[in-house]
Order: C-alpha cells, then structure tokens, then sequence
C-alpha cells in the first residue's frame, strides 16, 4: 500500500479517537448523551445530509434512537450537536429560555444581520415588526396580491398545456408571491434574477461553512452578496418614491419598513431591512412550495379527498361576482382544504428540523449539554410516530378533524414556542388560494407514479412533479 494512502487511514483512524479522549478529558465531569462526534468539523454531516438526499432521513434518525436512544450526541454542520426526539424535546427546545436559535453556520455566514441571527433587544424589535407585517390583519390587507399572483401564473403556466412540471411552477409561484409582497416588484427581469440566485443560496445554507472555491458554500456566499446588491438598490428606490408620496406605508414589505421607521417605531437601517427581506423572501417561497408541490402530489391518488376539497372550493367561488379576488374570509372558510393541507405538512414537513445552542450547560433527562453545543429536534419523529398519529402512514386528513386530540407538541410543521413560524397565516394564505384557482380549473395524473423524492434541504420529487394536466370546467350554481 502507498505509504501516503496508509498515513490518510491512520489519520482517519487516530483523530476520532484523539477527539474523543480531549472531549472525555475537558467534559470529564459531565454525564454526555451517547453516541460520538466522528470526524473534527465534518462528524456525521456528510451521513446525514446523504440521508437527507436519499429521502431516508426517518430512517436515519430510527437508527440512532435505535442505538443510542432518544438523546445523543454527534457533530454536524460544523458542531457538537445533542440530537433531541419526542414532543418533550420538541417543547424543551422550543422554549426553553437557555437555547438560543441558532442556524448551522453557513446560514450564519449567508443570512447577514437578521431575526435569523441577532438576540436580546435587537432580536424582539425585528420580531415583532416582521410579526406585524406577516400578522392575519395585514395579510387580509395584501391577500388580493396572492389572488393576482395565483391567477396570473395559472393564465401563463397551466393553461393550454397538457403536462406542468408541478413543483417547478410551484416555487415560481410562491416566489413571485412573495417578491410581490416584499418589493412589489411585477413580473420582469430583476424576478428572473433573483430566482436562480436564491436557489443557490438556499441549497448552501445546509453545506459544510468552508470557504474553498466551487463549493456549495462559496456559490452560496458569492450569491448572496449580489442577492444584497440587487434589495438595496431596490430599498433606496422604494425610500425614495416614499419620500416623493408616489407610494404608501401599505405597498409593501420595504414601505411598511422605511414608514415605521420614519415614525420612530424601530430603528433599523435600510441594511437591517434588507437582511431581513432575505429572510422573509427565503423562508416564504421554498417552504411554502413544498406544501402545495406535495398537496398536488397526494391529491393525484386521493380522488374522494379532490372531491370533497372541490366541492368546499366551488361553494365559496359561487358566493362571489365573476372574478372577484378572495378575501381573508373566503380563505378562514377553507376548513377542509387546511386540513388535508396540515395532513400533507404532517406527511411531508418542508422543514427537517430545529436547531438551537446552549447559552450555558444545561440539563436534559439526566445529560448535560455542554455551553455551545448545539441541539437539534427532527420534526418528521413526532410527525410519523404511531404512538401519536394511528397508522401514520396513511394520508388521513380526518385526524385533524378534532384537534385537541392530538397531544401538544407532536405536530410542529411550524415550530413553536416564541421563534414559531410567524409566516404561518401567510403560508395558509397563499397556499389555499393557490388550491382554490387549480382545484377548480384542473384535474390532474402523475406522469410517474414512483417518483422518489430528495431533501436538498427542502423536500423536492426528484423529477419536479411531471403531471398530465386535464381541463375542469367549473359547474354553475346548482341553484342558478
Ligand atoms: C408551509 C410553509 C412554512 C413552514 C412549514 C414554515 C416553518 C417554519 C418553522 C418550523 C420555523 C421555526 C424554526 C425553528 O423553530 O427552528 C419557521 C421560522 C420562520 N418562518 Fe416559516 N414556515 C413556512 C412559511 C413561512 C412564510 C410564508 C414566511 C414569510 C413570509 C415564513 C417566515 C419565517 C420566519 C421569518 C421565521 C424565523 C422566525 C424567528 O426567527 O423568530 N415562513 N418557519
């Protein structure tokens, strides 16, 4: 064997186990989960990550529970990580005051100054003006730009085609969606600009934070600086037509931002409100795709659930004038449509999981978790736990129907705790629109009925939902 190929193997062999007796020396005193760290910097990111890819991250994280139990530890994305289960983690990690949300270092290194990354004062201000803008009273306000966005995506995209590649149209839409109410900006070129970028940036927030070129998180790092040029200029244009009353407070994201500010309500530099537009315009397309991308999915297979969704959606389409837009109170009439949406958030979470760091040593079922440590909680555990949910693998959107019954905090899709999802109304909004113009104009096939699906890090079918599109001609009133 080349002597340079048996010193790597030694390497490979004698830094888990030098890492290991530093660790056991400097926590000596400390009861640590079980499970190892691996590799310095890299420990078991790669094997996740591969699983995340796989779609076989359940299984992933059955195994380790299977081995080491409900708490472990391991190192990944960067750090010594304890890796929680169950609702009793889930509320543990969501409100416990010690944990401070964190994100894995790349999204650190891409996000900027944002409610992402600050703590204390700084935190609360920006949590509660994006709380403000995302808040159901607002979204009232603006859903008539979802209703246009939806519509007119459909016009140009589903129209006359006889196949979609449904998840591909679905991220264009959330995206528009959101540019629309972020910057207001219609359909054109900065759109098209932005739309490539932000997936690129999206795929590095889960990459190892190592800064060589060609990397996932070199891309990711180079777009998100152009992704920041192009919002400034943007926020100073929208400043400025503030300034001349060529726009109101209402307009959006960056004008209800710049007003406040002027007011004196918070203090954030055009900066601070472009970090933070990154935030909502990541956080609200991506996530909010998967869920319509996997709705589409589900209902192609669930005909009596379609039925029902469609005669929920013609009811409300019949109590308005031809064409007029729907309002926040066609929407809270959506009961059914939500619920099968909630089914497929339990099915198919778009986010994997949750991650916070100790501010100091604490304790959890009897282990210590370092100050610094990492913690991390995967949602689909709880999601997919028959001890919770009976058969669980079955798409049953009935289980929603008495909601109590389902115990606290084994279905989080949106978090919860003082950092849950504050775009969670937003989400529904949209998503239900977006239900609303398709149930009623389509009817749909998968064109590949064992597509297999890949976290990259959101859940995505692997060829983008290629589905046989059939026209659906909506029936009159029954009783016009
Ligand atoms: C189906 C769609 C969505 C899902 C499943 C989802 C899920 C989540 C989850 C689980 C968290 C908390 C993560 C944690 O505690 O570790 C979160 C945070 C967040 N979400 Fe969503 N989200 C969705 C849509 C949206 C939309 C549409 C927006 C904005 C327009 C948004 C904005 C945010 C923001 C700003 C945070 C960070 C909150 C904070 O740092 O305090 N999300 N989301």
């Amino acid at each position: 064997m080349d002597a340079s190929i048996l010193f790597a193997l030694l390497l490979a062999l004698f830094i888990p186990i030098l890492l290991h007796l530093v660790i056991r020396h400097k926590y000596s005193s400390y009861n640590l989960p079980p499970g190892s760290l691996g590799f310095p910097l890299i420990g078991q990111s790669i094997s996740l990550l591969r699983a995340l890819h796989s779609n076989t991250d359940y299984q992933w994280y059955q195994d380790r529970i299977k081995k080491y139990g409900p708490v472990s530890k391991m190192s990944v994305f960067g750090s010594p990580t304890v890796f929680l289960t169950g609702p009793v983690a889930n509320h543990f990690v969501f409100s416990n005051q010690d944990l401070i949300f964190t994100q894995t270092k790349a999204v650190n290194a891409l996000m900027g100054r944002s409610i992402l990354t600050l703590s204390g004062e700084e935190l609360k201000q920006v949590r509660s003006v994006l709380q403000g803008f995302l808040k159901p009273e607002m979204v009232a306000k603006y859903i008539w730009k979802m209703d246009e966005e939806v519509k007119r995506h459909i016009d140009l995209n589903w129209v006359g085609n006889k196949t979609v590649t449904a998840a591909l149209l679905a991220k264009r839409l959330t995206f528009n969606i959101i540019c629309s109410v972020v910057f207001g900006q219609g359909a054109g070129p900065i759109r098209e600009a932005l739309v490539t970028d932000f997936a690129t940036m999206i795929k590095a927030t889960l990459s190892i934070p190592v800064n060589i070129p060609f990397t996932k998180f070199n891309k990711g790092l180079t777009t998100s600086h152009r992704i920041r040029n192009l919002l400034r200029r943007i926020a100073r244009e929208r400043e400025a037509a503030l300034q001349q009353g060529l726009c109101s407070s209402d307009d959006d994201f960056f004008t209800y931002m710049l007003s406040l500010r002027s007011e004196g309500v918070h203090s954030l530099t055009v900066e601070d409100i472009v970090d933070n537009a990154i935030v909502l315009l990541t956080a609200g397309y991506e996530t909010s795709s998967v869920l319509i991308t996997f709705l589409l999915r589900y209902l192609a297979n669930e005909p009596d659930i379609l039925s029902k969704i469609t005669e929920e959606q013609d009811e409300i389409a019949w109590n308005k004038r031809p064409n007029e837009p729907l309002t926040w109170d066609d929407v809270s009439r959506m009961k059914y449509t939500w619920k099968v949406a909630m089914e497929t958030l339990r099915t198919t979470s778009p986010l994997f999981g949750s991650f916070r760091t100790a501010l100091k040593d604490i304790e959890y079922q009897g282990y210590h978790i370092p100050k610094g440590w990492q913690i991390f909680t995967a949602q689909t555990v709880t999601h997919l736990d028959a001890k919770y949910f009976e058969d669980p693998n079955k798409f049953d959107p009935a289980r929603f129907g008495n909601q109590s019954s389902i115990p606290p905090y084994c279905f989080v899709p949106f978090g919860g705790g003082p950092r849950m999802c504050p775009g969670n109304e937003f989400a529904r909004s949209e998503t239900l629109v977006a239900m609303h113009y398709l149930v009623r104009q389509f009817r749909w096939k998968l064109c590949c009925k064992e597509e297999g699906c890949r976290r990259d890090p959101m859940p995505n079918p692997v060829l983008g939902l290629p589905i046989e599109l059939e026209t659906r001609t909506p029936p009159e009133h029954p009783r016009s």
